[in-house]
């Protein structure tokens, strides 16, 4: 675990630009305390809902909360209605919030697949939010990293991009992150060290920062202390710390 025990923040870094995280441990959080596995997925909405809102404030400009995998189709289907209902309700009821605060809504993952009525309330608010511009907020949906470098596979070979024109840059503009830079960030919540098919072309230069609280319980305190513990980092991108002192 990373955990840094006090949150003074280390001025190597700024804040992040992109933090993309792996929401987890809602179900047990629920069964700790005797409850449905949904009451987790309730409370972990309203931890999803205060992320969102203090990223904004912390100047975070891009957010990315798995919110539902493409293998999370598997389990009972009451939770995963509940889920879809969560995230209807979430989208309904905050709509005013994110105009207020200027956040565009994106999605991450392929949307026909989802419920109906899911696809109809993200479609809304996707296209409310369409020209704000202080922070995106994508959502993983129906999502796997694997699919997602397929897809793009596929779509450069539909284009005919092949040989020297296959690059780096021409296969991430292909990706549901197009547009935006990789996650500088990426935060794990419940004790699991795993990246569980997130990002995984993104992730490359990624920071990882791991804590054992379970996602209910992760507040805007805990999101800061786990900023103040990536601006303490030297990120190097593979370079020896002499050349990037020589850089600098
Ligand atoms: C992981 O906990 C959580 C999920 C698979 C669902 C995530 C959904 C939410 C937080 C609610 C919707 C969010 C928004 C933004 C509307 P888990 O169930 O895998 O926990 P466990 O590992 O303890 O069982």
């Amino acid at each position: 675990m990373n955990e840094t025990s006090d949150a003074t923040p280390v001025a190597v870094g700024g804040v992040p630009q992109h933090v993309a995280i792996i929401m987890d441990g809602n179900g047990r959080w629920a069964t700790s305390r005797g409850l449905q596995r949904n009451e987790g997925h309730r409370a972990g909405t309203r931890t999803a809902k205060a992320v969102v809102t203090r990223c904004r404030e912390l100047g975070v400009a891009h957010l990315t909360l798995y919110t539902f995998s493409r293998e999370n189709w598997s389990r009972p289907r009451d939770e995963v209605a509940l889920i879809f209902d969560l995230l209807v309700d979430y989208l309904n009821g905050e709509l005013k919030n994110l105009l207020d605060q200027d956040i565009r809504l994106k999605v991450f993952g392929e949307m026909d697949d989802l419920p109906f009525v899911a696809r109809q309330a993200l479609l809304r608010v996707i296209q409310k939010t369409a020209g704000c511009t202080t922070m995106t907020l994508n959502l993983a949906l129906n999502y796997s990293g694997r699919e997602e470098i397929l897809r793009a596979a596929r779509a450069l070979s539909a284009k005919g991009i092949q040989g020297q024109a296959l690059s780096e840059e021409a296969f991430a503009a292909e990706l549901y992150t197009a547009g935006q830079p990789d996650p500088d960030l990426i935060i794990r919540t419940s004790g699991e060290l795993r990246l569980s098919n997130y990002l995984l072309f993104q992730a490359a230069y990624s920071e990882f920062y791991f804590t054992e609280t379970l996602w209910p319980d992760f507040g805007p305190e805990e999101l800061e202390r786990a900023l103040a513990d990536y601006q303490g980092r030297q990120r190097r991108f593979g370079k020896t710390g002499a050349q990037l002192e020589a850089d600098t």
